[in-house]
């Protein structure tokens, strides 16, 4: 038995986005008038916010295959030139952490994208020869965490480039809601929204969660997801009322304790929470940033009063006479 996937395989399934949603849904719907492939898409914003969902959407939408693979993989531009040559007409080819490819695979990628073609190298020393070979007209779809990971002239590719948002609590209750449903369980409306709240705008948080408060609630309630055993079951895996995680917290009293309150650089940052650098900024910091709880300023890091009442901590007031 494998359970069921309770990814949206179709558009008007996907719940938020809507500008993202909306804008989509038209060129893929004039795409498909003038029997094109659509135009290339740049997807960017903080893990777990839908991207892969949204590239499966738009290949089951345009009716064509969806190839998969990500910047890390394609070691070689042959790697490349091997996926590029077997793709059909218009498929959809989703490249993740797209600001991974190496430099000399992005290469191969600008003419690909502009004119689907491809320079390939034929034999070796003074006898090699470049020969230009057609690949079908597709649809590049590449994701990453932040836009400005690209180098321009791949961002300048892209015809079609949109920012994922956080999701907002009812938009996740829905997600919930429905993915509660794909597993067959019940969810009432106050325990959906008791996940949602502490799932930091993210649905692939909030289907994890979900999964968690199952457990707890077939183990210790009958299945039915309430408020209650969202909160019991959310509180035994340390997540707190605003949906904060053990390693937020640690961010935050760090800069709290350890620095007191004054900016921090993130190498600094980075170091003393034995993170990586590009994991603070592109997954903890986004929403710690979205709800005020933290401020990037060009001389580092700061907590806010928001986090300090967060908390339980009173913000020094010797903190305020020195900026
Ligand atoms: N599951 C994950 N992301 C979703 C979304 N945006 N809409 C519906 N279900 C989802």
């Amino acid at each position: 038995y494998v359970q069921p996937s309770v990814r949206p395989q179709i558009i008007t399934d996907y719940i938020g986005q809507q500008a993202v949603r909306e804008q989509l849904q038209l060129s893929i719907n004039a795409a498909k008038m003038r029997q094109e492939h659509l135009d290339h898409v740049l997807l960017y914003g903080p893990p777990g916010l839908g991207k892969t969902t949204l590239s499966n959407i738009i290949a089951q939408e345009m009716g064509v295959t969806l190839r998969q693979t990500s910047g890390p993989v394609i070691e070689k531009p042959g790697d490349l030139a091997a996926i590029l040559t077997r793709l059909e007409p218009h498929d959809v080819l989703f490249v993740d952490e797209i600001h991974r490819l190496s430099p000399i695979v992005e290469e191969v990628l600008y003419p690909a994208m502009e004119d689907f073609q491809i320079d390939i190298i034929i034999g070796e020393g003074p006898a090699a020869q470049s020969v230009k070979i057609d690949i079908p007209p597709f649809t590049l779809v590449g994701a990453t965490t932040r836009a400005g990971l690209l180098t321009s002239p791949l961002r300048d590719r892209f015809g079609i480039v949109q920012r994922l948002e956080f999701y907002s609590v009812e938009e996740l209750a829905q997600i919930v809601t429905r993915s509660a449903n794909i597993l067959g369980m019940s969810a009432e409306p106050d325990g959906a929204l008791e996940v949602a709240r502490r799932s930091r705008g993210t649905p692939r948080i909030a289907n994890r969660l979900l999964r968690r408060v199952r457990d707890y609630a077939q183990v210790k309630g009958n299945g039915v997801i309430t408020a209650e055993i969202a909160d019991s079951a959310l509180n035994l895996l340390e997540v707190d009322s605003l949906g904060l995680d053990k390693m937020d917290r640690r961010l935050l009293e760090l800069l709290i304790q350890k620095f007191e309150s004054r900016p921090v650089g993130i190498d600094s940052i980075s170091a003393a929470l034995g993170e990586e650098r590009g994991t603070i900024e592109d997954v903890i910091e986004p929403f710690l940033v979205q709800q005020g709880f933290l401020i990037r300023t060009p001389r580092g890091r700061i907590v806010t009063q928001t986090a300090y009442r967060h908390l339980g901590l009173t913000m020094p007031e010797r903190n305020l006479e020195d900026e």
